[in-house]
């Protein structure tokens, strides 16, 4: 029964070369992210998870203000690999946005003190949840993805926030952009997985 669900797993991958171009229609898209956002789970079922999908001129602007922030300072080699990886991202057909929001996690803190410390954890728990859902369906539909943190960079934040209009109180988790694949991943290596797992039984 698991098996169609374990070989999405297995299929989902880090996609870099993607295209300006979708295989999968736009309503499929937001269909796929909006089931994504209501059923996975959060902590104590918050539903603190925020989604922007950013498709055409949106997608653009978002890769250029980063693109523009990434490369200041930047000179040489390093300036042209991060040029490179930032044309790569650009070139897709759009990016999922992930937030979680702040004032959510402020409010059940509130209520529950006794998890100040967890709540921020499970948060970032909650985000990479539905990261890995959306990842895979996009995946299953055809579409190649990776998974960016460009995010974390205060002044990234602040203008995405500011472009997009999004609350102040929704924090970037992470950016995938996606689009039809160019060409495959490189074929991954895997070490062995038996020390990572103990099966106990008494
Ligand atoms: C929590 C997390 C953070 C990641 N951050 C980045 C990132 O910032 N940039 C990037 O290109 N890939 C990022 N990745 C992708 C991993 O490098 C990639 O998933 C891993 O090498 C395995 O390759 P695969 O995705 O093809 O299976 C991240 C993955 C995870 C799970």
């Amino acid at each position: 029964m698991s098996a169609a669900y374990l070989a999405a797993i297995t299929a989902r991958r880090s996609i870099y070369a993607i295209a300006n171009k979708s295989s999968v229609p736009d309503s499929k898209i937001e269909e796929i992210v909006k089931h994504c956002v209501k059923h996975c789970p959060t902590s104590f079922n918050i539903q603190s998870s925020r989604v922007v999908v950013l498709l055409g001129e949106e997608h653009t602007k978002l890769w250029k203000f980063i693109s523009e922030i990434s490369l200041k300072g930047l000179e040489g080699d390093h300036k042209a690999r991060v040029e490179s990886r930032m044309s790569g991202h650009a070139a897709g057909y759009g990016s999922v946005l992930f937030f979680e929001d702040q004032a959510v996690i402020d409010e059940i803190t509130v209520k529950f003190p006794i998890y100040t410390k967890e709540f921020p954890v499970w948060s970032t728990n909650a985000t990479g949840m539905l990261q890995h859902a959306v990842w895979t369906s996009l995946s299953l539909e055809g579409l190649g993805a990776s998974l960016q943190h460009y995010g974390a960079k205060p002044e990234i934040a602040a203008a995405i926030q500011t472009t997009f209009g999004l609350p102040s109180t929704w924090t970037s988790t992470a950016i995938m952009p996606f689009g039809d694949i160019v060409s495959p991943p490189a074929e991954k290596v895997f070490g062995p997985v038996e020390p990572r797992v103990k099966v106990l039984k008494a």
